[in-house]
C-alpha cells in the first residue's frame, strides 16, 4: 500500500485488506450465530456499502433476503423539516427481521433517518451492520449491533468509501494524510 492522491488530497493507507477480511469474517459469525432462525432481510444502503456487502453475505451462510437502496431526503412542504424517502426497497418488511448493512456510521444521521422509516413500517426488529464506526462522531441512542473497526473521527476512502465520488475501487482503507 502507498499514498495516494485524489483529486487536491492525499491519502495514506490506514486499514489492510487482511484485517478488513477479518472484521467482515466476525461479523458474518455473529451473524450467523445470532440470526440462525430469524430469516432477516438485509438491506444494503447504497452507494458504499456495496463492496462491504458483497464480502459479507457470502460469509453469511443462513437463509436470507438481500436489497439494496438508497435514502433520499428533501424538504417537504409541510414546517416538519426533512423528509426521508427510501428508494429502491420493493420487500414487504412488515414483521421481518432486518438488517441495515452500512460501510461507516459517522454522526449516526443517515442511520436514524433509516430506522424511522423502517420503524413505520412495522419491522419485527432491527439490527444494524456497518464495517466501520466512529464512536466520537456517532450522536445516536440506537445500537449498533455488529460494528467491524472503530475509528477516530478521520476521513477515509476505499473499499467503498469514496471522497467525491473517488477512491470507491481502492482494495485497501486509506485516510486523509495530516
Ligand atoms: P452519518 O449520517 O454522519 O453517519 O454519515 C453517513 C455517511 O456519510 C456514510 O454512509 C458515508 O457515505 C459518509 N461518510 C461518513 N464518514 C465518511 C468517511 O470518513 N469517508 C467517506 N464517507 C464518509
Amino acid at each position: 500500500m502507498s499514498v495516494v492522491e485524489i483529486k487536491d488530497k492525499k491519502f495514506v493507507p490506514y486499514i489492510t485488506e487482511s484485517r478488513i477480511n477479518t472484521a467482515v469474517t466476525e461479523i458474518a459469525e455473529k451473524i450467523n450465530t445470532e440470526l440462525k432462525d430469524k430469516f432477516p432481510l438485509f438491506l444494503v444502503v447504497l452507494n458504499g456499502s456495496f463492496i462491504f456487502a458483497a464480502d459479507l453475505l457470502r460469509k453469511v451462510n443462513i437463509p436470507c433476503h438481500l436489497s439494496f437502496i438508497k435514502v433520499a431526503s428533501y424538504h417537504g412542504v409541510s414546517s416538519s423539516g426533512s423528509v426521508t424517502e427510501l428508494i429502491g426497497l420493493t420487500e414487504d418488511v412488515k414483521g421481518r427481521v432486518v438488517v441495515i448493512v452500512e460501510d461507516i456510521v459517522d454522526t449516526g444521521t443517515t442511520l436514524e433517518k433509516l430506522y424511522h422509516v423502517l420503524e413505520q413500517k412495522e419491522v419485527k426488529e432491527l439490527k444494524i451492520a456497518t464495517l466501520l464506526l466512529k464512536p466520537e462522531a456517532y450522536q445516536k441512542e440506537m445500537k449498533v449491533d455488529y460494528a467491524g473497526i472503530e475509528i477516530p473521527n478521520d476521513f477515509v476512502v476505499g473499499y467503498g468509501l469514496d471522497y467525491d465520488g473517488l477512491g470507491r475501487n481502492l482494495k485497501e482503507i486509506y485516510v486523509l494524510a495530516k
